[in-house]
């Protein structure tokens, strides 16, 4: 579906006035002015980080970071959150189909018969250092599927396309376990596991015990999945998308994605929130490190707090909060000092005036590492959990950039502020400095 233009805008300097340019209106949230013909007129526009550019039409998510609210296909996360398991989630936004039980089955049989893994592929996990972190692995394991699979490669194939999504999205869990054996220094081998669920499965080959998951810590992965599987135009699903634009097959796409979600600031906050809470410590540390957090002198950053669209409670961070404390309680550990720590820490910062000031509030992260963590997950895969789940959304965006007819190579401008043009000197002439 295609932005409908409702208005138009015009722009003017001192010394120009511009052509008219198109206001498009959005479904949900604010209308967007049409800037392409500015360069035609002799200018460019400014926004580091996008910060107020829109570069594509999508309709497979929609944040209202004013209100906290995230929809999936126009279906409020925390209600999908609950009435659904994940690989319902994963065929909804991939497909656009939301299936009762029956359909998500096939959806999800579909995955399972996919999920192999080419035993060669084992063997180039098994050679990777064994300190590498595991988001390296799984970008090399996922970058290397294209020697496996090149028939599903032909990205002006739309059945090639929606192929090399669904096996990605089967075989990225099947992988992510392949390097935490890696990283635990054990024989690199696809383990058969006791359940039958796409999540299930995923945990319980990631803590590698063949006990069958407890229902809760089941419960508990399908919705931390579920709330990392797709978020708008983020870091790395504008990687993904940028990667994609070049004609790039999906494989190397969705490789690129799993760098740019590897970071602190985006997917590598839960991992880091974590060690921020255990380097506090305890609560008479806390308004130290929120002291440290408002200097701008200082480069410490409340973890897992923050969001450029969220301007309210991330309504990913309330799930979060609600998974872990079934976690923490099905393990008798109601009083786990971390979660009281991260409880007194939103507490504060939600209290004080620097914070309310630039709406900064928990996120997705703020919890989903405390969780992660009681379900016996190293931290150093709390990233890699992360992109297990956004495989599906940023496949979705893949599949959706290449059925949209207006999609042009990403390749944004500059203001260059170097040398202007001027003689090179002769290198016989040039003293030696
Ligand atoms: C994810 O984009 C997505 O949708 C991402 C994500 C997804 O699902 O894909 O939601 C996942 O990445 C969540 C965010 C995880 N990152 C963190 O928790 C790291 C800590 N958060 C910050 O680094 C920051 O809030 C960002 C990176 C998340 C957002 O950065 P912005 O939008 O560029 O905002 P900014 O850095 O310009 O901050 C605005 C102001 C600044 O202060 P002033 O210069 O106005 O004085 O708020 C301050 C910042 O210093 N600020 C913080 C802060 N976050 C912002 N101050 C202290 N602690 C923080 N966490």
């Amino acid at each position: 579906m295609s932005a409908a233009q409702i208005d138009t805008a015009t722009f003017s300097t001192s010394s120009a006035k511009m052509e008219e340019f198109p206001v498009y209106e959005a479904t949900i949230g604010r209308p967007a002015i049409g800037i392409s013909s500015l360069f035609s007129q002799g200018y460019t526009t400014f926004d580091p980080g996008y910060f107020s550019t829109a570069v594509c039409e999508s309709s497979i998510t929609s944040i209202q970071g004013d209100i906290g609210e995230l929809l999936y296909r126009g279906y409020p996360i925390d209600e999908l959150a609950e009435r659904y398991t994940f690989p319902a989630i994963s065929q909804l936004l991939l497909t656009g189909t939301l299936s009762v039980d029956a359909g998500a089955l096939e959806y999800a049989n579909d995955l399972d018969a996919r999920s192999a893994v080419p035993q060669p592929l084992t063997k180039l996990i098994a050679a990777m250092p064994q300190d590498a972190h595991p988001m390296a692995m799984l970008m090399s394991a996922v970058a290397a599927l294209e020697g496996f699979y090149p028939e599903l490669c032909d990205v002006h194939d739309p059945d090639s396309r929606l192929q090399a999504a669904k096996l990605l999205i089967a075989l990225i869990p099947k992988l992510a376990i392949l390097c935490a054996q890696r990283s635990r220094g054990e024989q690199v081998a696809p383990s058969m596991t006791s359940s039958t669920s796409y999540s299930g499965s995923f945990l319980q080959g990631l803590r590698q015990s063949d006990e069958i998951v407890n229902p809760t810590f089941e419960h508990a992965i399908d919705k931390i999945l579920t709330v990392h599987a797709d978020h708008e135009l983020n870091a790395s699903t504008a990687t993904v998308r940028a990667v994609g634009s070049t004609g790039a097959n999906l494989f190397a796409s969705i490789a690129a994605g799993i760098a740019a979600l590897w970071g602190p600031l985006h997917g590598g906050a839960n991992e880091a929130c974590l060690k921020m809470l255990r380097l506090m410590g305890s609560e008479e540390h806390v308004d130290q490190y929120v002291r440290r957090a408002k200097d701008p002198d200082d480069h410490f950053k409340l973890m897992g707090f923050g969001h450029r669209v969220y301007k309210n409670y991330d309504p990913r961070a309330k799930i979060m909060r609600t998974v872990c404390q079934d976690v923490l309680s099905e393990l008798g550990r109601d009083d786990e000092p971390l979660l009281k720590l991260a409880t007194k820490l939103e507490k504060i910062a939600l209290e004080d005036p620097y914070f309310v000031e630039r709406k900064l509030y928990p996120n997705v992260d703020f919890y989903s590492g405390i969780t992660q963590n009681a379900l016996g997950i190293e931290d150093h895969f709390f990233t890699v959990v992360f992109a297990v789940a956004r495989t599906t959304g940023w496949a979705s965006h893949w599949l959706e950039m290449h059925e949209t007819a207006q999609t042009r190579i990403c390749r944004p401008r500059q203001i260059y502020v170097g040398e202007t043009r001027r003689n090179t000197p002769d290198p016989a002439s040039t003293t030696r400095s």
